[in-house]
C-alpha cells in the first residue's frame, strides 16, 4: 500500500473510530539502513534511504480530556494524559505516541490535550525497517500541524528519539527518524551524526534493493542493542586515554589508530569498536565508489560490512547469514543485514535486470536450508510530510 493509499486509510479508520472527520494528516516512511551500521550513535555516518513503506497518522480535536488512540493497524485503542511520563500499557504503539507528544509538550511549554487520533502503518513490525521511528515521525508531524507550530527538522528528530529512549527503552541514535524524515526519491542520504549534515546521493537507474524478511522478530529493547552501545563508549573512553587528541566517539579515532592501539584496550569492547571504525571508513570509501560509478566496489562494501556484523559486533543471526550467502551466490553485487541486527531483515543490491533471477535463487537456497524469506519490494522514497 503507498503513502496516499495509507494515509485515506488511516483517515477512514479515524472517522469510523470517532465519528469525526481528521482536521490533520501526516505520514512518514521506514527507512532501510545501506551502509554505516551502528555508526550513528558513535558520531560517524550512514548511507539510508526512506522507503515507500510507512505510517499514517491522523488526528482531530475532541472535547473529551486526554488523548484517545486507535492504532487501527492492530485493532488496539487506549487513553492517556500527557501530565507524567508513566507508561502506556497493553497497546504495542501506545508508549511511542505518549513519548512523542510528552517531548513535543515538554519543548514548546505548551499543554496539549483532547485529541483523537489514528495510527496506521505498513512497515512490518520487527522487521528492522524502523517502523517505530515511522510512526514516531508521523505522529510528530500531525501533532504540529493541528497545534499549528512549525518546528526544525532535526529537532522534530531529537524529541522522537528521546521518547525511543525514554518510553520504548531503546537507547538508539538518531539514524531512523533522520530516514524518515529527510528521505529523497531515487536515492540515499548520507548523515553525518557529528555535524548533522545531511546530503543527497543519486543512485544509478539500474539499482535497486531488494529486502529479503527471513523472519526472525526482535526488538530493539529486548536486544542486546544497548549493551553494544555502552561497549562503543567503553571503547571510546578507553581509546581516549591512549591517543595524543580529543576522542569523545568512536568517530574520532581512525582504522590505523584503531589498528595500532585495539591490543592496548579491553578484548570485548575493541571487537565492537572494529565494527564500528571500520563501518564508517566503508560509508566514506562507498560514497566515492557510488561517485566512480563503480558498483561493484560498493557492493563489496556491504558484503564487507555483514562479514564484521558477524564477526565482530555479533549482531547477524545464521537466517540474516544464509540470505546473505545466497544473495553472493546469486550474483547480487551486495547484501548486508539492514539496521540494529539481531534478527530483522537483510537488503540486497541487485541490477533492475537480474532482480527476479536473483530473487528466485536466493528463495530456493533459503528454502534448502529450512527457512521461509518474505521479499519486500521497496523504493527509496521522499521523507515525511503531512497531507
Ligand atoms: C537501529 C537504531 C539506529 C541505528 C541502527 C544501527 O535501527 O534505531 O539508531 O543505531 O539500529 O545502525
Amino acid at each position: 500500500m503507498n503513502k496516499t493509499a495509507v494515509i485515506k486509510k488511516t483517515a477512514a479508520a479515524h472517522l469510523e473510530n470517532f465519528g469525526t472527520a481528521p482536521e490533520s494528516m501526516a505520514w512518514a516512511p521506514g527507512r532501510i539502513e545501506v551502509l554505516g551500521n551502528h555508526t550513528d550513535y558513535n558520531a560517524g555516518t550512514v548511507l539510508s534511504a526512506a522507503i515507500d513503506l510507512g505510517h499514517g497518522f491522523c488526528i482531530s480535536r475532541s472535547a473529551r480530556p486526554g488523548i484517545h488512540l486507535f492504532a487501527a493497524d492492530a485493532n488496539q485503542r487506549a487513553s492517556f494524559d500527557l501530565t507524567d511520563a508513566s507508561k502506556v500499557t497493553g497497546i504495542g504503539s501506545g508508549n511511542y505516541v505518549k513519548g512523542v507528544f510528552y517531548f513535543i509538550q515538554e519543548h514548546l511549554g505548551r499543554k496539549i490535550d483532547g485529541l483523537d487520533c489514528t495510527s496506521l502503518g505498513v512497515v512490518p513490525l520487527g522487521s528492522g525497517l524502523s517502523s517505530s521511528a515511522a510512526l514516531e515521525v508521523s505522529a510528530a508531524y500531525a501533532v504540529l500541524k493541528i497545534l499549528n507550530v512549525t518546528l526544525d527538522k532535526k529537532e522534530i528528530a531529537r524529541l522522537c528519539q528521546k521518547a525511543e529512549h525514554q518510553f520504548a527503552g531503546s537507547k538508539c541514535g538518531l539514524l531512523d527518524q533522520f530516514s524518515s524524515i529527510f528521505g529523497i526519491g531515487h536515492g540515499l542520504i548520507h548523515s553525518d551524526f557529528r555535524t548533522l549534515e545531511v546530503s543527497s546521493v543519486v543512485l544509478p537507474e539500474d539499482i535497486e534493493f531488494l529486502v529479503v524478511n527471513p523472519h526472525v522478530k526482535h526488538s530493539l529493547a529486548a536486544s542486546p542493542y544497548n549493551e553494544r552501545r555502552e561497549r562503543c563508549e567503553q571503547a571510546a573512553a578507553q581509546l581516549a586515554k591512549l591517543l595524543p587528541h580529543p576522542v569523545t566517539a568512536l568517530r574520532d579515532v581512525s582504522p590505523a589508530e584503531f589498528a595500532a592501539n585495539r591490543g592496548r584496550i579491553d578484548a570485548g569492547a575493541a571487537r565492537r569498536a572494529a565494527h564500528v571504525v571500520g563501518e564508517i571508513d566503508r560509508v566514506e570509501r562507498g560514497m566515492e565508489s557510488i561517485r566512480q560509478g563503480d558498483l561493484k566496489a560498493f557492493g563489496q562494501l556491504l558484503f564487507e560490512s555483514h562479514q564484521s556484523s558477524i564477526e565482530n559486533f555479533e549482531n547477524s543471526c545464521p537466517e540474516l547469514d544464509v540470505v546473505v550467502a545466497a544473495a553472493r551466490a546469486a550474483g547480487a553485487p551486495g547484501a548486508r543485514l539492514s539496521g540494529g541486527g539481531f534478527g530483522g531483515c537483510a537488503i540486497v543490491m541487485v541490477r533492475k535486470e537480474q532482480a527476479a533471477a536473483v530473487r528466485k535463487q536466493i528463495d530456493a537456497f533459503c528454502r534448502a536450508k529450512d527457512i521461509t524469506p518474505e521479499f519486500i519490494a521497496v523504493t527509496p522514497s521522499a521523507g515525511a510530510e503531512t497531507a
